[in-house]
């Protein structure tokens, strides 16, 4: 069994602590921002946000449209680089790597749900499942790895349905069985329950929410709906690039 330490407010440390290899955190994040260049213009999306997650935690992310929630999603997942500040992922410093070792910890680390689920329309469920481990290089027993992720998400007897073949409740069961397999140290959903009925998007709360419980997932789930907030210990609240505790 994980053994997890879950904060239930953000934690205000000195910077020099932030750097030193600390277990007990899977996010650290000083300071970060993000400049958009678009020809003249630049767009502040990120103005300095600081934060750590602990692991284990459940942390909701809130704010208006434009507020800077999939951009600092995209960092926190090393999709992209923050224009400035410090970001450690499981005790690695990040925020200077190359391309290649951004994909590389990307791959070992980062489960990632979105709001469209973004599957292979031609694979299967289980050739879906398999693809984040080919990226990471796993060569052994993939098919039967992929097998396990879709039975705990309650697929097992979908695994060679396409997409198409399957409803969008059970899609996102898919994407996240993806985002399982390669054991992350976090999962990151942008709205994972934003293209589902009630209904769906509940039994998808549901399940991430199991995952974390039974298997100490960490989960970060952007979302605007203040129910499923709720539901997460924490809420981290976003307004024009900085964090704002007091919406
Ligand atoms: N690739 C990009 N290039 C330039 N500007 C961008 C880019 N991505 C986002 N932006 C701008 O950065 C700001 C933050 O965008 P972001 O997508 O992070 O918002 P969001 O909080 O996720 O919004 P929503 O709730 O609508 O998804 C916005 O003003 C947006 O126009
Ligand atoms: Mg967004």
């Amino acid at each position: 069994m994980n053994q997890t330490v879950v904060t239930s407010q953000p934690v205000v440390r000195e910077k020099e602590e932030v750097v030193v290899n600390d277990n007990h955190w899977v996010i650290q994040a000083e300071d970060l921002t993000k400049v958009y260049k678009m020809g003249e213009v630049e767009v502040h999306a990120l103005r300095g946000v600081s934060f750590q997650i602990a692991k284990g935690e459940v942390v909701a992310i809130m704010g208006p449209s434009g507020s800077g929630k999939t951009t600092l999603m995209n960092i926190i997942g090393c999709l992209d680089q923050p224009s400035e500040g410090e970001y450690l992922l499981d005790g690695e410093q990040v925020s200077n790597l190359k391309d290649d070792q951004l994909a590389s910890i990307r791959n070992r680390k980062v489960g990632f749900v979105f709001q469209s689920f973004n599957l292979l329309p031609r694979a299967s469920a289980l050739a879906n499942v398999e693809m984040p481990m080919r990226y990471a290089g796993v060569r052994q027993n993939l098919r039967e790895k992929a097998q396990q992720s879709l039975e705990l998400v309650g697929l097992g007897d979908r695994i060679d349905h396409r997409p198409n073949e399957l409803s969008g409740g059970q899609q996102q069961r898919v994407a996240i069985a993806r985002a399982l397999v390669n054991d992350p140290a976090i999962i990151l959903a942008d709205e994972p329950t934003g293209n589902l009925d009630t209904q769906a998007g509940d039994e998808i709360m549901s399940l991430l929410l199991t995952l974390n419980r039974e298997k100490g997932t960490t989960l970060v789930i952007v979302t605007h709906d203040p129910e499923i907030a709720e539901q997460a210990r924490r809420i981290i609240h976003i307004r024009d690039g900085l964090i704002d505790n007091h919406m």
